[in-house]
C-alpha cells in the first residue's frame, strides 16, 4: 500500500495563486466580455532586457558548436563567471564579502526558499511574519514540523509574528526562541522594508538563541534608498546565523527563464543528535549535488548578462518602471481615500480594505465591479485578514486604467 504523506492532508485547500486563478476563471466564463487587468500574482510584463536575450542567443549558438557543446555543469552546478559576477555586484559592492563556494546557483527562490527546511531537523520549531510568503508555512507543514490548522489558518506549532500597522509591517524578534526563523525583506506581501537597525535585532536575537534566519531578498533591487540594506550580510555577525535567497525572476524579469541562488556561508551552523557543529554549506550542498543538477548553460550565461554595463542598465530601467506604478497605484488609490502601505521599495502595494470588508469580499468586489485581479490579503495568513495586495507589474496603460477603475468603483 502506498501510504500517503499525511501531512499534506493538513494544508489549506489550495496555494493561494491557483485559487486566484480558479475565482478568475470563473469569473470570466460568465462575463466573457470583461477585459480583466491582472494585479494579483506578482508576475513581471516587460519583455527580457536586450543584453540578455543576446546572451541566450550566444550561448545557445555556442552550444550547437562540437567546441562550446556542454553536458553537465561543474559539479556545485554553477559556472565561474556568473558566482564571479554575483560577488562583483550584489555583495563586494556593499562591502559583503563571500566566497563562490557559500554560492549556490539555482532555478527559483521559490524552491530554495521550500527545500531549504530538508536540512533542518523534524523537530525544528519554525517562526514566520504573518502576512507571509505561503511557501514558507506550507513547506514546513509538507515537512510535518507543524499540528493541524485552526480556525484561523495557523498551524499549531509555528510562531507567527503579526506585521501590523503599528511595527510598520516589519515584526521585532520574539521574546521566545525558535530554531529557524523566515524573513523577507522587500516583503512579499507588505512591501515593508526592514531598516539595518532591524536587521541587527534580528541577528542579534539569532545569536542569542542558537536560531538561523532564512532571508528572502528576492526583492532587493526594488529598494531605493541607498542606505537600506540589500542583503543580512551587512549585519555584522549574520555570516554566523543567516541563510539569504535571492532571485533574477523580479530584478531582471526571469519568472519564465529561472535562476535564482542562495548563499549558506561557512560560518552558520546547527547541532546533531551528539550536540556536535556541523556547518550547513556542507550539508546543502549534499542536498543540492543530490536533487539538482544546475541551471541550464543558456540560463545562466542569460543570468551574467544580468551584470554587464548594458544588462544593469537595462534591468535597472524595468526595475524603475515597475516602482513607477507602484507609485502611481499608491498615490491613486490614496486619493481614493484608501489606507495604503509599502509600494516604496518593493513592487507590491499593501491597501487596507475599505468598509469594513474581509480580505476576500473585496478580492470579490474588485473583481466584480472593476475587473481588477488583486490578491487577498488573508491569503497570506490571519494577520493578512483586512488587506489586499495589488502588485505594480504590468504596463503603465493597464495599470493606470485599475486605478481608475477601482477609483470609480469605491466612489461615494
Ligand atoms: C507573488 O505574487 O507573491 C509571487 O509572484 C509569488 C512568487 O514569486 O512565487
Amino acid at each position: 500500500m502506498a501510504r500517503i504523506n499525511d501531512d499534506y492532508e493538513k494544508l489549506q485547500a489550495g496555494y493561494l495563486f491557483p485559487e486566484i486563478g480558479r475565482r478568475v476563471a470563473a469569473f470570466q466564463s460568465e462575463h466573457p466580455d470583461a477585459s480583466v487587468i491582472r494585479l494579483g500574482i506578482g508576475d513581471v510584463t516587460l519583455p527580457l532586457a536586450p543584453a540578455v536575450v543576446q546572451a541566450l542567443h550566444d550561448a545557445t549558438d555556442e552550444m550547437g558548436t562540437a567546441e562550446g557543446f556542454r553536458g553537465y555543469g561543474p559539479e556545485r552546478g554553477a559556472e565561474d563567471f556568473l558566482l564571479e559576477g554575483i560577488l562583483e555586484h550584489d555583495f563586494t559592492s556593499r562591502g559583503v564579502t563571500l566566497a563562490k563556494d557559500e554560492i549556490f546557483v539555482s532555478d527559483g527562490s521559490k524552491q530554495d526558499s521550500g527545500n531549504i527546511q530538508e536540512i533542518f531537523g523534524r523537530d525544528c520549531h519554525i517562526a514566520v511574519t504573518d502576512p507571509v510568503y505561503p511557501v514558507y508555512v506550507d513547506t514546513n507543514v509538507m515537512a510535518g514540523r507543524t499540528g493541524a490548522a485552526g480556525d484561523s489558518g495557523r498551524f499549531a506549532g509555528i510562531l507567527y509574528l503579526p506585521a501590523t500597522e503599528e511595527n510598520g509591517f516589519v515584526p521585532p524578534p520574539p521574546d521566545a526562541p525558535a530554531d529557524i526563523a523566515y524573513l523577507c525583506s522587500p516583503n512579499n506581501p507588505t512591501g515593508s522594508v526592514a531598516s539595518h537597525a532591524a536587521l541587527a535585532e534580528w541577528v542579534a536575537w539569532a545569536r542569542e538563541h542558537d536560531a538561523v534566519i532564512i532571508y528572502d531578498a528576492a526583492y532587493d533591487a526594488f529598494i531605493q534608498d541607498p542606505s537600506l540594506p540589500h542583503s543580512i550580510y551587512e549585519v555584522d555577525g549574520a555570516k554566523e546565523c543567516a541563510i539569504e535567497m535571492r532571485s533574477f525572476s523580479k530584478r531582471a524579469g526571469f519568472t519564465g527563464v529561472r535562476c535564482a541562488y542562495t548563499v549558506v556561508p561557512h560560518g552558520v551552523t546547527g547541532s546533531d543528535a551528539a550536540g556536535q557543529r556541523v556547518p550547513l554549506n556542507g550539508l546543502w550542498l549534499r542536498r543540492h549535488c543530490t536533487k539538482f543538477n544546475g541551471v541550464p548553460y543558456v540560463v545562466q550565461r542569460a543570468a551574467g548578462a544580468v551584470f554587464s554595463p548594458e544588462g544593469r542598465k537595462q534591468t535597472q530601467e524595468q526595475v524603475a518602471h515597475y516602482m513607477s506604478n507602484a507609485a502611481y497605484i499608491r498615490t491613486g488609490l490614496t486619493d481614493a481615500g484608501f489606507v495604503c502601505f509599502g509600494g516604496e521599495h518593493a513592487p507590491y502595494v499593501w491597501v487596507r480594505t475599505p468598509q469594513g470588508l474581509s480580505s476576500w469580499d473585496c478580492f470579490d468586489r474588485i473583481l466584480g465591479e472593476a475587473n481588477v485581479v488583486t490578491t487577498p490579503g488573508s491569503g497570506f495568513g490571519a494577520s493578512g485578514e483586512g488587506y489586499f495586495r495589488i502588485s505594480a507589474f504590468n504596463s503603465r496603460e493597464n495599470v493606470e486604467a485599475a486605478v481608475s477603475r477601482i477609483q470609480r468603483a469605491f466612489a461615494g
